[in-house]
């Protein structure tokens, strides 16, 4: 399979399962067919250092924020180190932010704090959001009908009734890896659903692995099985969904003059 046009809007490219061959994956993923990639920061750490490939590649752009859950060099001024990050122009969207109810609750109230306040931070710039959400749909649907940023719900976990309040509001549907697992009812529904302007396709890697790939690291050349399942589902061919949500992608970070 030769596909083009592939743009992955969700990756963790500064991830250490990437150190020892980064140079060498990232170089050879233009001859590949990737267009483009949003590598995206969990905390302050992370969120330099994808910045630091974005500027060295020209196809990487980075997403800048902080996870609920990777508070660990999470400063009182830490808006201001990310109105500092935001000022270069190959930062195009505030992320990877959101909640995560999977583990500890008693970190809720920070993450819900920090959730609004970078959401905030997003609609001031006129940035869209990259959001996660796991096991907290009914927090992070209440918080976006109230903030109505731009942006997209990453690797998208909810329901079709839920995906359609998302639309809704405008936002973005992302599918990844997880459509193709043998198990995937929800995320197949959704994949039938959400409309051709509203739909993202991603890797979060080197997580979410596609089959036939699972359990080994996963990366942007990766994505084809995953727009393969989707376009299997909607009728059409996966370079048709590898144009479409390409598309999506540039005009929702604003690339290329798409916006
Ligand atoms: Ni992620």
């Amino acid at each position: 399979m030769m596909y083009n046009n592939i743009f992955d809007t969700h990756a963790h490219y500064d991830d250490e399962r990437f150190s020892e061959d980064s140079e060498e994956l990232l170089s050879s993923l233009e001859y590949k067919g990737i267009t483009g990639v949003i590598s995206c920061g969990v905390n302050a750490e992370s969120s330099k250092a994808n910045l630091r490939l974005a500027e060295k590649y020209p196809f990487i752009y980075a997403a800048v924020g902080y996870h609920g859950l990777n508070t660990e060099d999470l400063t009182d001024d830490y808006i201001e180190f990310l109105k500092d990050l935001i000022k270069n122009e190959k930062v195009v969207a505030i992320g990877e932010i959101g909640l995560d109810y999977h583990y500890e609750k008693e970190t809720r109230d920070i993450q819900l704090k920090i959730f609004r306040e970078q959401i905030e931070l997003a609609n001031e710039y006129d940035l869209p959001v990259i959001v996660h959400d796991r096991e907290a749909h009914e927090d992070t649907l209440n918080i976006l009908k109230e903030l109505k940023p731009k942006g997209v719900i990453h690797c998208f976990t909810g329901s079709v009734e839920m995906a359609k309040e998302i639309v809704k509001i405008g936002m973005y549907i992302g599918l990844g890896g997880a459509v193709t697992f043998k198990n995937a009812v929800k995320p197949v529904e959704v994949a039938k659903f959400v409309p051709a302007d509203r739909l993202l396709v991603e890797t979060d890697c080197p997580y979410m692995t596609p089959v036939p790939h699972r359990g080994k690291r996963n990366d942007s050349s990766l994505i084809p099985y995953t727009a393969e399942k989707i376009a299997e589902v909607r009728g059409v061919t996966a370079q048709e969904i590898l144009d479409l949500t390409a598309e999506n992608a540039r005009e929702l970070f604003c690339i290329s003059n798409k916006c």
